[in-house]
């Protein structure tokens, strides 16, 4: 059988037989990596380098791909100051803000939540839009848009395409005006009655 093999074909199979043997290979570690519990789930522990690099890689280019490119880019300053207000409801604790850091327990999540001063020179709007609105697998991120309405979302992007040019000075003003107009009940949520 060798005889009647050309020298192009023993190296056709060789190359096809040494990925078959590779693939086979990683195949039974995978198995074993599940079967015998060898990767570590828990939170307080990083992700393995290697890991961290794939799920991240993984993430950025899906966002790219289904994030839609035309969103609009222009906004007002009450829809920045609609998104500050969203932002100290729902995301603060986890992203921090200018002066202010993440909350304690946001330690034990991993990956931890970036803080998103920069967010807005990475991301496009229509890609901040699509992470707002449809968080990201496998990590704390939610998908807000089950319980916020588009217009929440749209202020959302407003006010993270602002942050790069909030300074510390400035947010904390805005905070101390949040919480004037709370304590005159102008504006702000007020509090729920729970049975
Ligand atoms: C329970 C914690 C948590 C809350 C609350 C949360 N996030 Fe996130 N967010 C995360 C985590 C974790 C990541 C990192 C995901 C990753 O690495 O793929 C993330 C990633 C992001 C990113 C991408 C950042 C980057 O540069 O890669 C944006 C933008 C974002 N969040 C916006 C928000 C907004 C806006 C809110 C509030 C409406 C919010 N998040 C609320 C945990 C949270």
């Amino acid at each position: 059988m060798l005889e009647r093999l050309t020298r192009m074909q023993f190296a056709v199979v060789s190359v096809v037989g040494a990925f078959a043997v590779a693939g086979a290979i990683a195949a039974i570690l995978v198995a074993a990596t599940i079967g015998f519990g060898w990767y570590n789930t828990a939170a307080d522990v990083p992700h393995m380098p290697m890991v961290a690099w794939l799920l991240h890689r993984t993430m950025i280019r899906s966002v790219k791909a289904h994030a839609q490119q035309d969103a609009p880019r222009q906004f007002s300053s009450q829809q920045v100051q609609q998104g500050f207000a969203e932002f100290e409801e729902h995301c603060v604790m986890c992203h921090g803000g200018p002066g202010v850091a993440r909350a304690k327990w946001v330690m034990g999540l991993e990956p931890t939540p970036p803080y998103l001063v920069d967010a807005a020179r990475r991301w496009s709007p229509g890609e901040l839009r699509y992470i707002i609105s449809h968080g990201v697998k496998m990590t704390a991120m939610p998908a807000w848009h089950f319980s916020q309405s588009q217009e929440d979302l749209t202020s959302l992007v407003a006010f993270l395409e602002a942050l790069p040019n909030i300074s510390t000075k400035q947010y904390a003003a805005m905070r101390a005006q949040a919480q004037e107009a709370r304590r005159q009940g102008e504006d702000g949520p007020q509090p729920v009655e729970h049975p």
